[in-house]
This record gives C-alpha cells, sequence and structure tokens, in this order.
C-alpha cells in the first residue's frame, strides 16, 4: 500500500524527538564497571532506525572523541541528519539508508553500543531477525544494546483500538494524515455511540482523548505501521540470547530506583522461580508496574570487566540540570512516587550551582543520607554524570556548531529542542521559546520581543496552560515572564553544561 515501505510508514517523516536514554554516558552510569566505555578513548556507537537521527547528531557532537554510525531505511530522515552532520562538520558521523540487512554487511567497524530506540516492536519478525543477526555480527564482547520497546502487559489493553484505527486507514481515501484524522474520527464516534469497549476499558478512552491531541506525524509512527508488535520481556530476551546478550541493567534512572522496592513483591509473588529465572522476575515486575515502554541495557558476555570506570578511579562528575527551586518533595518519573530525601538532595544541587564536581567529595560533607539522595536527584532527572576536563575544548567547539545550527533552526520550525553539552558529552532538552532567546542574546537583541517576532511572523502564539494567548500583548507580557524566569534560573545552568557558550 502506498506510504509504506516493507509495512512500514514512509510518507510521513517521524518527529524530532531527543532521547536521553540514547546517551553514552547515561549508559555507563547505569552499568558501573561494566561500562564499555570511557571518557579517555574512543569508541564506536551505532544506532539502527535513528528517525530524524537529531539525538545521533548531539552525540556526535558531544563526543568527537568518538565515532557514531547509523542506518535508517526512509531517505528522507538519512537526508535530514546527513545535512545536520554536513552544515556542522560533524566528521565523526556516518548514516546509511540501507536496512539492517545490507547495512549489516556494509563493511562496518566493531561497536561498543548499538541503540535501538522505538524499533523492536514496530518491525516484523524478518527485520527482527536481520536486527539480531547485525548485532551478532557488529556489537563487541562486553559490548552494549540498548533497546527502547512497546512492552506487555502495560499496552495489552490499548491494543484493540491500533486495530479498529489500523483497519479504518487501510480503507480510507487520499494520504495518510487524512486517513489517520478518519481513523480517530470514527474511533471518535464509536465512543459517542456508547461503545461498550470504550466502557467497560475507560483507560482506552482516556488513550484515545490524548491521541486526539497528538501531531500526525507521531501518530503515523507510533500506531499505523502494519507491523507493531508489543513483546513481553521474555520473548525480546529469548530473541536476544543467540546473540550472546543478557539484561544488565534499566537504561533510566528512574525505573532503577523502582528495582528495589519491586524486589520484594517479586520474590513474594513469583518464589524460588523469580529468584532463579531473571527473565521471569522481569516479566513479573512488567505486571506489578504495567509500564507500556521498558529501556533496557544488555550486554554481551566475554567483555573485560572493570574498565569502564566513568573516572578512572570510581569517582563519578556529576552536573546539575535542575535548580534547588525546581526540586519536588515528591515526584513519580515512572510508575512509583519518589521522595527525596529533601535537605540532602537541596544541599547537593546547592553545591552543583557552582559547576560539576566529583561524586566523593560532593557526598562528603552529607553522611548516611547523601548517596540516596544523589540517586533520588538522578531518578528526578535533576543531576546527570559528566566528563573530566580532558578534551573539553574539543567538545566545547563541535558542540557550539550544531547547537548555533540549532539556534538557527528554531527561527523557522518548533522541532529540534535540546542542545549538545560539552560538559556531560550529552545533551539537554529546550524548549523552542527558550532556543529563540538564546539566538537573540547571540544577535544582542532583545529576547521577548525577538521571540515575538519570529512566531507572530509565522502566525503562531505563545501557549499559557495548554491554549493559545489571543492578542499581540498577551503574548508579549507572557513571553516578558518567560525570559524574566529562564534568565534567572536556566541561563546560568545552560552556561555551566557549556550548552550556551556566551558570557553572561
Ligand atoms: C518509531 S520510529 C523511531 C525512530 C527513532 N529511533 C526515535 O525513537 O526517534 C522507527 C524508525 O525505524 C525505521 N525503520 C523501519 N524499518 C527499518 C529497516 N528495515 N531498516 C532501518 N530502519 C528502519 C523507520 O524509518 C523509523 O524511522
Amino acid at each position: 500500500m502506498q506510504g509504506w515501505t516493507d509495512g512500514y510508514v514512509t510518507e510521513i517523516g517521524y518527529t524530532h524527538g531527543f532521547h536521553a536514554e540514547l546517551l553514552p554516558w547515561s549508559m555507563a552510569a547505569a552499568l558501573g564497571p561494566r561500562a564499555p566505555i570511557r571518557p579517555d578513548a574512543g569508541f564506536d556507537y551505532c544506532e539502527l532506525g535513528f528517525g530524524q537521527g537529531f539525538t545521533l547528531a548531539l552525540m556526535a557532537a558531544a563526543n568527537p572523541q568518538a565515532r557514531f554510525w547509523g542506518n535508517d531505511i526512509n531517505p528522507a530522515h538519512v537526508a535530514h541528519v546527513r545535512g545536520l552532520a554536513t552544515r556542522a562538520g560533524l566528521g565523526n558521523l556516518t548514516v546509511s539508508d540501507r536496512g539492517f540487512a545490507e547495512y549489516g554487511r556494509a563493511g562496518l567497524p566493531g561497536f561498543d553500543i548499538i541503540a535501538l530506540h522505538g524499533v523492536w516492536s514496530w518491525v516484523g519478525p524478518v527485520q527482527r531477525a536481520e536486527i539480531v543477526d547485525f548485532i551478532a555480527r557488529h556489537l563487541k564482547p562486553g559490548g552494549v544494546v540498548y533497546m527502547g520497546y512497546n512492552v506487555l502487559p502495560g499496552w495489552g489493553q490499548y491494543m484493540p483500538l491500533r486495530e479498529l484505527m489500523l483497519a479504518s486507514v487501510m480503507r480510507g481515501q487520499g494520504g495518510l494524515p487524512d486517513r489517520i484524522q478518519g481513523a480517530l474520527a470514527l474511533a471518535d464516534r464509536l465512543r459517542a455511540a456508547g461503545a461498550a469497549h470504550f466502557q467497560v476499558n475507560p483507560t482506552v478512552s482516556a488513550r484515545l482523548d490524548q491521541l486526539l491531541d497528538r501531531p500526525v506525524a507521531y501518530l503515523a509512527h507510533e500506531y499505523f505501521n502494519e507491523n507493531w508488535h508489543p513483546t513481553y520481556f521474555t520473548d525480546l530476551a529469548a530473541s536476544l540470547a543467540p546473540a550472546g546478550l543478557s539484561l544488565a541493567a534499566q537504561a533510566r534512572a528512574a525505573d532503577r530506583w523502582e528495582e528495589e522496592p519491586r524486589r520484594q513483591a517479586i520474590l513474594t509473588a513469583g518464589g524460588a522461580a523469580a529468584a532463579d529465572d531473571p527473565a521471569f522476575a522481569e516479566l513479573l515486575r512488567d505486571f506489578l508496574s504495567n509500564r507500556p515502554f521498558r529501556r533496557d541495557l544488555f550486554i554481551r558476555v566475554g567483555g573485560q570487566a572493570g574498565t569502564g570506570d566513568m573516572a578512572g578511579q570510581g569517582d563519578r562528575i556529576w552536573a546539575a540540570l535542575g535548580t534547588p527551586r525546581d526540586l519536588p518533595r515528591r515526584a513519580t518519573p515512572a510508575t512509583l512516587p519518589v521522595e527525596p530525601p529533601f535537605d540532602e538532595a537541596h544541599a547537593l544541587l546547592t553545591a552543583l550551582m557552582q559547576g560539576p564536581q566529583a561524586e566523593q567529595a560532593l557526598l562528603a560533607p552529607l553522611g548516611d543520607r547523601g548517596p540516596a539522595a544523589l540517586a533520588a536527584l538522578a531518578a528526578l532527572s535533576l543531576v546527570t554524570p559528566a566528563l573530566p576536563e580532558t578534551g573539553l575544548a574539543r567538545r566545547r567547539e563541535s558542540c557550539a556548531r550544531l547547537n548555533a545550527l540549532l539556534l538557527a533552526d528554531a527561527q523557522q520550525a518548533d522541532r529540534m529542542t535540546a542542545l549538545a553539552c560539552p560538559v556531560t558529552g550529552g545533551a539537554v532538552e529546550t524548549s523552542r521559546i527558550e532556543l529563540l532567546f538564546l539566538a537573540a542574546l547571540e544577535k544582542g537583541t532583545e529576547p521577548a520581543a525577538f521571540a515575538w517576532k519570529v512566531l507572530e511572523a509565522a502566525g503562531q502564539r505563545v501557549l499559557r496552560d495548554g491554549r493559545p494567548l489571543d492578542t499581540p500583548d498577551r503574548n508579549r507580557a507572557e513571553l516578558a515572564d518567560q525570559w524574566e524566569s529562564f534568565a534567572r534560573r536556566r541561563l546560568p545552568l545552560l552556561r555551566l553544561l557549556g550548552a550556551v557558550q556566551q558570557d553572561g
């Protein structure tokens, strides 16, 4: 059918999402001494099915000492990331529009990391076998595979809605965007007609409401591929075992935070079978949390243990992603609440406002509750691992080149909302309006007025509480407030992270 390649949507480009869990130094922090990479050495990182490749470009800019590779079957995606790499002078980023099998035969090096985000559950059995073969051929011993995928049972209740919408799209008229709108309208009409499916499944009705608000480019890829297979963890683990992979860690600190509180419930419910069989224990974990998406790090047997320490001596460096005012008393970043030891967490963030610091020195004044406070801050994404100063000047140069492009792009569109960070070897999420403020600072013009000029020229409005503000005066006033808060709280942080390099 028109609009699909091998059952995959190609008529509509994917969104330009930034995925923090793909960052190599976040993976290294999750893996500790088993990490296959270290800051003072180059490494090879491959992302399969990278979409628009925005995260890949950010990582390449922030790690000029390493080499980044990747493929995507959509030529427009490949052209996009190639354009970024060429214009930002990212000579360490090489991409291809070949499918997994052909790409696997393309004379590639061995990889330390192979990452797939939102790919495994969106391709069919043939492509999944090709992915396993690719990993078997190209992952180094001790290398890591990141898998982000839709998992069961968390996705289970939404599968009938997706079948309904796909059946409608297959029968619809016109281009894919129109058929997608038609499919959503059909589901909405059925609900309005009192369809019992929505009545007995209230979470499905809530999901339909969310979908009605999502951009068509996201919906096209998330729901309208012919292939769409949420997977049980046990099935994924069995598929990857022939490539010598076993589960090593949860990629996100928020998910690692939940491991201890869930452990006892898993053992109580699953008994000896759960104690002896890690894959079965993970299945029980997924029933307990009912999360819809997993982000797993698998490791290939045969690596040298103890080589990947972040700073080389068991000490890790941390940088702040938020200010002490951003610290909540309680929040739920994954499926269980995090209640940080508040005073200690506050003291840690306050200390990090001076700049990145090594873990031992950071924790020294805090006593017993310091490590839990740091883990809670990581779970809340308020701190991130950072790199030693060696190589910083080179990282600053390549990040500055990509970030200048991103500031220019924000004046045209709302799509690539993150900046490369030389201090962390990673990236930090922003909003388009923040990028417009930063573009104004570069030009030496008044930020709120500049942001409004760009938005007004494009017929756009500032949102407050999800609604567009109506008059120009209201838009200007809102932007002035946002600039004032940004200048006070976020801008100093972005400077500490090196994402903004002009002085105050
Ligand atoms: C749901 S999107 C996820 C994109 C990206 N990883 C992200 O999370 O932003 C899946 C991607 O896989 C790509 N893809 C599908 N089949 C492929 C194949 N056989 N070889 C390479 N890429 C493929 C699609 O073009 C699409 O960009």
